[in-house]
């Protein structure tokens, strides 16, 4: 009954990244009510911040009942529906912008498109720049979320551009190479590259070399790049971010072709505000997206509201520096946290999350070991975590979890649920380990444990003894076989 575009599955909706918040609905942890269901790793939500943006409401009460002066706005605001957005908003909204990027850009009002969060953006720019079957190049591991934003509305393909653990999974011109020659042999035309930057699911924020071999890549091959920087305003380390607006300064051969998307999703903690934008200097991409926005507006009372809060400087700077001072402290705390359970991840300095390798609690180096992983961390251990398949990882054991959606109390709960589990897998391996060893070998494990020794420093001992002294020597070893060290 319904048309192939309804029921084809380049949705992704069985990706395990939207089961996983299947699964989570089912049974949402709460401290009181649901104490051993299961948490939410697995959303890349910032709510570390929401105190400042709650006091600045309290203290802004004209804004929040829609007053100018004194008066209502209501009768202009509910009657408003340019698709070109209220200028005020634009303008405080390309101003912050700036601000993200310490003012080393500008960003002009007029080039900004307004649209429904960045989903919207990113698909909104496909159907600018591709026709069904013609491809964009994608780094992985990449947002899930990309193959519903980009592919499935649009018709439009990802090749992959297969990045590795070898080199912290940056891009090279050799990997852009061999995805753009994978995607000619499929005979796909390529409009462009699209990065994350800072990267979800990675957390990394990109190097000035990385940014220029983009550049120059896209420059050789005539075709788009679109920057996706919903997360630049998380940075909370060193390296700082480099947005490629900075980078395209003074090249004109690409400023046309280079598309930057941004949201208040991420930086604000605002995503059921709906509120993205596309910015480019290519007039026809400007005019075409702000057309096609018309199918995804922000509303006239949210532009309004967000219009006087962006235009508070002494608030948005206060804010930008508050909220990366507390997004540094929960990300080392999680670190921390994982590194206690023996758990490492990628060196980061960006983003709502950490790419986390767990490739040493695989029973294989396979994607069923990780997924199998995947489903007892979600439903034994109680966590809901994005496996790196899900992103498009090329190497089976990496997952992302995300550290700003909660409490630090649920936080430290959810580093000791997965502490247990890592200490109880131990055992079981160990276990598993010593049953397949012969029997006076795992009775020299059972008792340098019950003397509190390991089995190493009790056998040195023991060899020193008579076996008359010591029964426990001819209980070990009855076959008498000799014991090497
Ligand atoms: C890289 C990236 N782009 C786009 C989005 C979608 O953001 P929005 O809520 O603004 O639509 C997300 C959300 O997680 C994201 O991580």
């Amino acid at each position: 009954m319904l048309s192939k575009k309804a029921t084809c599955n380049s949705h992704g909706q069985d990706s395990s990244y939207f089961l996983g918040w299947k699964e989570y609905e089912k049974n949402p942890y709460h401290p009181l009510t649901n104490p051993s269901g299961i948490i939410q790793l697995g959303l890349a939500e910032n709510q570390l911040s929401f105190d400042l943006i709650e006091s600045w409401l309290e203290s802004h009460q004209e804004a929040m009942t829609l007053k100018k002066d004194g008066v209502l706005m209501f009768k202009e605001l509910a009657l408003f529906q340019d698709y070109h957005g209220l200028p005020a908003f634009k303008s405080a909204l390309a101003e912050f912008m700036s601000e993200m990027r310490g003012n080393k850009v500008e960003f002009n009002p007029e080039k900004l498109v307004l649209t429904a969060g960045a989903t919207s953006a990113n698909e909104t720019l496909m159907f600018c720049l591709t026709d069904p079957g013609d491809a964009f190049l994608l780094p992985t591991p990449y947002y899930p979320g990309f193959d519903r934003d980009l592919k499935w509305r649009t018709g439009a393909e990802i090749v992959p551009i297969h990045c590795s653990s070898n080199n912290g999974f940056k891009i090279t011109k050799q990997a852009l190479e061999k995805a753009y020659n994978n995607a000619k042999k499929r005979n796909l035309r390529i409009k462009g590259v699209l990065i994350t930057n800072p990267s979800n699911p990675l957390g990394t924020s990109m190097t000035r070399d990385e940014l220029d071999i983009l550049i120059n890549f896209i420059a050789s091959k005539d075709i788009h790049l679109i920057s996706d920087e919903i997360y630049s305003g998380t940075v909370f380390a060193s390296p700082g971010f480099i947005s490629v607006k900075e980078v395209i300064k003074g090249r004109d051969d690409v400023s046309n072709k280079v598309h930057i998307v941004y949201s208040l999703s991420k930086d604000l903690g605002l995503p059921g505000f709906r509120v993205g934008a596309i910015y480019s200097e290519d007039d026809l991409v400007v005019a075409a997206a702000t057309k096609m926005s018309s199918f995804g507006l922000i509303s006239s009372q949210t532009q309004y509201l967000l219009s006087v809060m962006l235009s508070d400087k002494d608030f948005t700077m206060k804010y930008i520096m508050e909220n990366k001072k507390r997004l540094e402290h929960r990300h080392r705390i999680f670190v921390d946290g994982l590194e206690s359970a023996g758990i490492k991840c990628l060196n980061s300095n960006a983003g709502l999350f950490c790419w986390v390798d767990m490739r040493h609690l695989l029973k294989s180096k396979t994607f069923e070991a990780e997924m199998e992983l995947w489903k007892k961390i979600l439903f034994q251990v109680g966590l809901n975590i994005s496996p790196g398949a899900s992103c498009h990882c090329q190497e089976p054991g990496f997952f992302r979890m995300c550290f700003a959606n909660m409490s630090t109390d649920t936080l430290n709960l959810a580093l000791q649920r997965l502490n247990n589990f890592v200490e109880a897998d131990d055992t079981n391996c160990t276990h598993r380990r010593l049953s397949s060893l012969p029997k006076w070998v795992r009775r020299l494990f059972a008792f340098s444990s019950q003397m509190g020794s390991s089995p190493f420093a009790f056998l040195s001992k023991v060899r020193t003894l008579d076996k008359t002294q010591h029964p426990c020597v001819n209980a070990l070893n009855p076959s008498g076989l000799a014991v090497s060290s």
